[in-house]
């Protein structure tokens, strides 16, 4: 994105003219953005050619699962919902991961029928349901068990998944209790072994410190393990501020890993793929004025956009038509609903705001639009997938009648 004549600009089209034909709230994804962001993906880890399964979780439109399949991911899903949305996006079966630490006997049942490569399992309970479905379905399953690492991922305490206290995984003695119940359990085949400790990440140690305890636990573990599954994680940056993920690092650690461990490594990201393509354009309602700073009333909301209000997250604010004058007072930028957290970001120095203005607020491809939601019964904005001047919907706005 850039601005070209004060317009902030995606690809070759304008958000203005985009918002004029679509209409606000909107989420507007750069094609040329994730195929660059896959690539880089790829580049990094090429020595060792992982199987990269795109975690759906982050982005669940199945437009966009369609053009990630087409550079060959594969996908990581958490529900019968998400396994459905990625085989019909066309993913192979043979490239599904389904993770997760409560997936139901049904959903178990529907993943063995669709053969998918591996279930990840986080229970030895699960495991055993997984067995009982597999033994009706007459098959044998390629599972994979997640590891909780006990690793601090350094990142916000609400997406740390690898430290104990979390609910994820299970700890090596249950580790060793799975594998030899696996060794005895002739429907279920124990492929991989799973670590996942968080997202968000921007530092390279932690993830240096997991492989390290991967390495001790497989070398002590009687079993040999076709898969890693490093899981997903790897930050982007928000903010000017954040530094950016070492990947060569990461891929060196990784290698060190590999000279000691024959196996195949999968990913699971989410974020690093889909995060910095799409941006929310949203328009001005009203300007209220308050003694210290001015409420700028959005017609985006929480709804659309939940992550500051549920983990404090800022996504960076800026303006879609660029002026040179700027506001006295500080402005905090909110949505219209009736809940004090309906708040995007307070910035002291913007530029001076009029009703009907747009505002683009940035980098909300992962876990913008899926986590959306209907409350205060606010239809769901519009998808647009913008490759060079053209503009595809990709979902359309939400009408009440979806709804009521
Ligand atoms: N694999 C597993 C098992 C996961 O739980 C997750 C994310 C991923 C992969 C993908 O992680 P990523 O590469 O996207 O970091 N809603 C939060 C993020 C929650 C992440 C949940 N798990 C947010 O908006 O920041």
């Amino acid at each position: 994105m850039k601005y070209v004549n004060k317009k902030l600009t995606i690809e070759k089209i304008n958000f203005e003219k985009i918002t004029s034909k679509f209409g606000t709230p909107a989420y507007c994804y750069s094609y040329s953005k994730l195929k660059e962001n896959i690539n880089k993906f790829k580049e990094s880890f090429k020595s060792f050619s992982p199987l990269i399964c795109f975690a759906i979780k982050s982005n669940t439109n199945v437009n966009i699962i369609k053009e990630i399949k087409k550079f060959g991911l594969g996908a990581d899903v958490v529900s019968i919902g998400e396994l459905m949305i990625a085989l019909k996006a066309g993913i192979n079966p043979n490239k599904i991961v389904f993770s997760g630490v409560g997936k139901t006997f049904s959903e178990i049942n529907f993943a063995i029928k669709k053969k998918i490569l591996l279930i990840n399992a986080e229970s030895l309970s699960e495991i055993k349901e997984i067995n009982k479905a597999a033994k009706i379905n007459n098959k044998r399953v390629g599972i994979g068990v997640r590891l909780n690492p006990n690793t601090d991922a350094n990142t916000l305490s609400q997406i740390s998944t690898g430290k104990k206290e979390n609910k994820f995984g299970v700890n090596k003695k249950t580790l060793n209790q799975i594998v030899n119940y696996c060794k005895i359990s002739k429907n279920i085949d124990l492929k991989c072994l799973s670590v996942h400790i968080g997202s968000q990440i921007l530092n390279h140690k932690p993830y240096e410190k997991m492989l390290r305890t991967v390495s001790a636990i497989l070398s002590k573990t009687n079993h040999a393990f076709e898969f890693i599954d490093l899981g997903g994680g790897m930050g982007i940056t928000y903010s000017d501020k954040n530094k950016k993920l070492n990947y060569k690092k990461y891929n060196g650690a990784i290698l060190k890993f590999l000279q000691k461990h024959n196996v195949k490594i999968i990913f699971e990201p989410g974020r690093s793929i889909i995060g910095d393509t799409g941006t929310l354009i949203t328009k001005v309602i009203y300007i209220k004025d308050s003694e210290r700073k001015k409420f700028i009333i959005l017609d985006a909301a929480m709804n659309d956009l939940m992550r500051p209000a549920l983990y404090g997250a800022v996504h960076k604010t800026i303006p879609v038509i660029k002026s040179n004058k700027f506001s006295k007072k500080s402005y905090e930028f909110v949505g219209p609903i009736c809940e004090s957290t309906d708040k995007f970001v307070t910035l002291k120095k913007f530029q001076k705001l009029k009703e009907n203005d747009l505002i683009a607020i940035c980098d909300v491809g992962a876990y913008g639009m899926s986590l959306s939601s209907n409350y205060n019964l606010r239809p769901k904005a519009v998808e647009l997938l913008i490759k060079g001047s053209k503009i595809k919907v990709i979902r359309k706005r939400q009408k009440y009648k979806d709804f009521i």
